[in-house]
């Protein structure tokens, strides 16, 4: 990670596979400090800002807590309080906070608002979900694979669903990064957008991942050792809701579709779940689901992300 300037955390892909490695190896430390109850206020008098434009449970929680756990603290800002939704400029509102805070999550809509606060931010800025990318939640994904299976490089991950969200996004490049391969499905008209499953190639021709786009729910599933999927709608589509219903149908995560995967294979969803949409209850509640570590596994991913943007120097 570069020392000289300010380092963001937009996406996965503008992390090389080292650096990767490295938030993963910090979390897994940090992880393990606070198991054992040892402090590590690496963060100590530090503030992180926190603006949401979307709801949250897990992105907010996560990120108070893991501040705290830093001897930090962080500070919630709706859109619905603060100037911005009154139509304060990114700029201004980015430089204004920039005197205040030591670091900024956004979560929002358009990929193109947390760039511009990164732009004009003179403090780390961190995605916390925008319509196109979720880096943080797969960090989180990326620790939990691990903890399970004890590697990433090789392995298989199928993810079945609307692959033109931020979900499938940001898996397409964490898994590039980790030399993992990724096969998707998706149902025609839903495949992951063409520049984002370009540049996690280019990075997967260094790492030996092998990235398939498709429409095949079972060739996706076919031997996988880890299944993900996420919610048809995301937030901001809720007037495609019922289209999506009919149009995703074949692609739920099941028993049947299951069984084509490996008999270990894991279950990932980064929550909210709809139970009997995108899966079946009796895979996100059966024994193959890590759905919950992977919930708490947001934390101590966050909390490197947040060490190493942030830590003084
Ligand atoms: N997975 C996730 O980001 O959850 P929240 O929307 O609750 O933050
Ligand atoms: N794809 C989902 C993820 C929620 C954490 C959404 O954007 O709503």
């Amino acid at each position: 990670i570069k020392e000289t300037k300010k380092k963001d955390f937009l996406t996965i892909a503008e992390y090389s596979p080292e650096e990767i490695q490295h938030l993963l190896n910090e979390a897994v430390q940090m992880k393990a400090l606070q198991k054992k109850g040892i402090p590590h206020p690496y963060l100590s008098g530090k503030v992180l800002g926190m603006i949401f434009e979307k709801s949250s449970t897990r992105t907010r929680v996560s990120f108070e807590v893991g501040m705290i756990q830093l001897g930090g603290q962080a500070i919630f800002l709706s859109n619905k309080d603060i100037q911005l939704g009154r139509g304060e400029t990114i700029a201004d509102t980015a430089k204004v906070l920039s005197r205040y805070v030591d670091g900024l999550m956004i979560r929002t809509f358009g990929h193109n608002i947390v760039e511009e606060f990164a732009e004009n931010a003179d403090i780390p800025i961190i995605n916390g979900l925008t319509d196109t990318h979720h880096p943080a939640q797969v960090l989180a994904d990326l620790l939990t694979i691990y903890e399970h299976k004890g590697k990433l490089k090789g392995l298989k991950m199928c993810y079945v669903g609307d692959g033109n969200n931020n979900m499938c996004h940001s898996l397409l490049e964490g898994a590039a990064s980790c030399g993992m391969h990724i096969s998707t499905a998706s149902p025609e008209g839903f495949e992951p957008l063409s520049r984002i499953v370009q540049g996690a190639k280019q990075i997967a021709e260094k790492t030996g991942s092998v990235i398939s786009i498709g429409n095949d729910p079972i060739e996706a599933a076919k031997d996988a050792d880890v299944i993900v999927t996420d919610v048809w709608t995301s937030m901001g589509q809720e007037a495609e809701a019922e289209e999506r219903l009919n149009k995703f149908k074949a692609y739920q995560v099941n028993e049947e579709l299951c069984s084509f995967a490996k008999d270990d294979f894991i279950f990932l969803h980064c929550l909210p779940a709809h139970r009997e949409e995108e899966v079946t209850a009796n895979i996100i509640d059966g024994p193959h689901s890590v759905v919950f570590d992977e919930a708490e596994n947001r934390v101590h991913a966050q909390k490197a992300i947040l060490k190493v943007l942030m830590e003084s120097k």
